[in-house]
This record gives C-alpha cells, sequence and structure tokens, in this order.
C-alpha cells in the first residue's frame, strides 16, 4: 500500500521533471544569445549575419562571438558526416556509422576497390541518393571535429600543423569557396542543409579573422 504511493509519487515527479526538461530544451533556442550586446540568435535554420554582431563591442568578445555562430555550421550533421574521428565516414542527422561499411584508407579517399568515387559522383544521384561533389573524400584526421566543442574547432583551424597549411586568408576562402563546403547546402533527397548560406559562413568567418581570430573558452557551446 505505502509502496504504491510512493511509486506514484516517483511517477508524477518523473513527469514533473521531464516536462520541465522539455520546456527548457524548447526555450533554449532564444536564450543562446549570451546577453549583454549580442544580437539576438537566430532558429536553428538560419545564421546571424556577421554584421549584427557589431553591437558586442569588445572586439575580442566580437570575435568568439563570430565564431560560436560559425560552429553552428562546424557542428551540422552535414559537416560532421565528413569530419569524423575515426576511420569511417558517418551519416544521417544522428551521425549513423556509413552504411555500406567503408574506411578512410590511407589518404582519406577510401581503398582500392571501395573508393569513395566509386559511388559519390561529382553532383547528387537523386534516384539513388548517393550525394555528390567534386573530390568526395573524407577530411584527415586532424580535421575531425565530431566530438568537439567550438573552442577546439577553433584552435586547430587556425593551426597550420592541423588544417592543412592554410592561412587564415585561406581559411576563409575554403569555408567561403569549397565545393565540398557548398555541398552542405545542396545536399540533396531530403537532407537537412546546414544553417544560413555559405555566404553568410563565409562572411562570419572573414569577419572573425578581423576581429583577430579568438577562440570560445573551451566549455563554449555555439
Ligand atoms: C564530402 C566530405 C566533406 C564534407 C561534406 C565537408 N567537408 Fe570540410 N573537408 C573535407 C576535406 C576532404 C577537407 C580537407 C581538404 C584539403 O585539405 O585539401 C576538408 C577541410 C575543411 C576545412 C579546412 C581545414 C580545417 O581546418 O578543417 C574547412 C574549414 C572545412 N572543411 C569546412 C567544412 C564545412 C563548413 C562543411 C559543411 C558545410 C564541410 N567542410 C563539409 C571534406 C568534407
Ligand atoms: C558502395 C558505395 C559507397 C562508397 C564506396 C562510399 N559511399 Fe558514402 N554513401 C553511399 C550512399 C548510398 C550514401 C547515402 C546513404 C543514405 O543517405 O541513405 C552515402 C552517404 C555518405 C555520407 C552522408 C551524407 C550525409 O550527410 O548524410 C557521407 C559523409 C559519405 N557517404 C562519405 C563517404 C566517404 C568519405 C567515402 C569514402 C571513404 C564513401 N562515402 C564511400 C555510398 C557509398
Amino acid at each position: 500500500m505505502r509502496h504504491h504511493r510512493e511509486a506514484r509519487g516517483r511517477c508524477v515527479l518523473v513527469i514533473a521533471l521531464v516536462a520541465l526538461a522539455c520546456g527548457c530544451s524548447r526555450r533554449q533556442p532564444q536564450e543562446t544569445g549570451k546577453g549583454g550586446g549580442s544580437p539576438p540568435s537566430a532558429s536553428a535554420r538560419e545564421l546571424r549575419s556577421a554584421d549584427s554582431f557589431a553591437q558586442v563591442a569588445d572586439r575580442a568578445e566580437r570575435s568568439r562571438a563570430l565564431f560560436a555562430e560559425a560552429s553552428r555550421v562546424f557542428l551540422h550533421p552535414r559537416c560532421l558526416n565528413c569530419h569524423p574521428n575515426g576511420d569511417t565516414p558517418h551519416q544521417g542527422m544522428d551521425l549513423s556509422v556509413h552504411d555500406p561499411p567503408v574506411v578512410r584508407g590511407p589518404d582519406d579517399k577510401g581503398v582500392v576497390g571501395v573508393q569513395c568515387t566509386s559511388c559519390h559522383q561529382d553532383h547528387n544521384l537523386e534516384l539513388a541518393r548517393v550525394p555528390g561533389a567534386p573530390q568526395w573524400h573524407l577530411a584527415p584526421r586532424p580535421m575531425a571535429w565530431v566530438g568537439k566543442s567550438p573552442g577546439a574547432i577553433c584552435e586547430q583551424m587556425k593551426d597550420p600543423s592541423r588544417n592543412g597549411g592554410r592561412t587564415l586568408a585561406q581559411i576563409i576562402e575554403h569555408n567561403a569557396h569549397d565545393p565540398l563546403v557548398a555541398w552542405g547546402w545542396k545536399p540533396g533527397h531530403d537532407r537537412e542543409p546546414a544553417p544560413g548560406t555559405q555566404e553568410q559562413l563565409g562572411r562570419l568567418i572573414a569577419a572573425w579573422v578581423e576581429t583577430g581570430a579568438e577562440c570560445p573558452s573551451e566549455g563554449a557551446r555555439p
């Protein structure tokens, strides 16, 4: 009898907690702005424009905020699936393991007989659901983003020993114009595109560089 009531009490508590958690996560999009002059946050599918960060008075703080906004793109599955921290690409919105099974191989392009480009063409194959863009292959291991914070991604992206020997100008250029990056906004089939546009990403990264290429602190989330 007493047991029953306790059980029911726990149950009510659990429901209340779940309701609370749901309420919080639903409100979160409006709360991501750090306050104190941050521009209003955009919906999940949009990016805040680089210009809207002008109202963050402190230059270093503005730089960190610009990168944090750009990292909403880097941490989107369209980018993460090709920047894995292991030997296989991921796929889908839940980063499931690539099906059919494939491995990165010695030069990130697959192995003899199972090259990425045996299936992936330079454009999306809509009927076969195979995504495509020129020279489809995995980002090298030092450029892995899966499981990393915006701060960690920032540090490695500006480090020539981990970013493919690029200058910051080349990092802007890659984000703004690379065809594999571009695929993130025209992923084909029913895949969800990365937030905002590639042009907006290019402007955010250019503004980040102009303001000193400061990195968000380790704990910071986009
Ligand atoms: C089809 C796989 C693929 C997809 C999808 C992809 N990338 Fe990459 N990415 C690569 C490869 C390969 C490289 C390394 C290119 C090189 O160094 O020549 C790379 C490198 C980069 C780099 C430069 C080096 C660094 O610091 O990481 C940036 C920036 C980048 N990608 C951004 C993106 C963004 C943003 C997206 C999503 C909108 C994305 N990538 C999606 C394969 C991909
Ligand atoms: C045997 C054919 C085949 C090979 C080889 C292959 N892929 Fe794929 N790949 C596919 C198919 C099919 C899909 C689409 C799966 C789906 O969405 O249902 C896919 C999806 C993907 C995606 C997911 C895109 C997304 O965001 O959902 C990535 C990333 C990817 N492949 C990368 C690679 C890389 C890198 C290689 C080489 C190491 C490779 N693939 C080799 C057939 C292949």
